[in-house]
């Protein structure tokens, strides 16, 4: 069921095209209930990579998470669309700007999340981001990501397909190049702190994980 403080979202949005699909994603993907649980008790500001919509954004303040949040994404009508969200509502300490990962990050420090997007990049491309993400998350702050991960499951063969459909209905600009292995994060992050990963597909039928960074409060 929903509740009741997800429906507005999705309003927030011009587009039917865009409503229904916020509308779908906060009814049945449990990504933004689990990074509002991780997240809620932090101070630290949050920087959202690959934020399409900013439904991270909105679904947390909607949860009473009040920190700065900063969206970047390389599709400017995904930002544009984010923005005047944030407009229309009203939501303060929230920002959205164009910008590919591929070619760096800004400065940060504090929470980093990267949400559904790293199937667009090549294993260097992938594993340069990740160590990027995890030097701009401060001490005892997190680095969230969500993916589907490359094993031998019939969920991860759905994955590629969704992808791959995505991608043919323009609703993604590019198709998926690489999925990472449960392994590959675990060597390219165990440097930075603890890491944790756990299933989080929910309804959906794509064999998406939760990989949770922790920094020492003392990096
Ligand atoms: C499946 S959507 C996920 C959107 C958002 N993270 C969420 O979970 O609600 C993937 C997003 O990654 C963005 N993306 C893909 N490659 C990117 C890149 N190189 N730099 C920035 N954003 C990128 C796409 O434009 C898209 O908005």
């Amino acid at each position: 069921m929903n509740d009741p403080r997800d429906i507005r979202i999705p309003e927030l949005f011009n587009g039917q095209w865009n409503r229904n699909y916020a509308a779908s994603k906060l009814r049945t993907d449990p990504l933004y209930t689990a990074l509002a649980e991780k997240l809620s008790a932090s101070p630290l500001p949050l920087l959202d990579l690959g934020c399409g919509l900013g439904l991270l954004a909105f679904f947390l303040r909607s949860r009473g998470v009040d920190v700065p949040i900063h969206g970047l994404d390389y599709d400017s009508r995904k930002i544009q669309a984010a923005k005047l969200a944030a407009e229309r509502s009203g939501t303060t300490g929230v920002t959205f700007a164009r910008h590919d990962a591929r070619s760096g990050l800004p400065r940060h420090q504090g929470n980093v999340s990267i949400l559904d997007i790293l199937q667009f990049f090549t294993p260097a491309e992938q594993e340069t981001l990740l160590k990027l993400a995890a030097a701009r998350v401060a001490p005892g702050g997190r680095l969230i990501i969500r993916s589907g991960l490359r094993d031998a499951s019939l969920r991860f063969k759905i994955t590629v397909a969704g992808d791959l459909l995505a991608k043919a209905t323009r609703w993604m600009k590019a198709a998926p190049t690489h999925y990472p292995t449960a392994e590959d994060f675990r060597r390219i992050l165990s440097p930075f702190g603890d890491v944790e990963i756990s299933p989080l597909w929910g309804r959906t039928p794509f064999n998406n994980h939760l990989i949770l960074l922790q920094r020492p409060e003392s990096a």
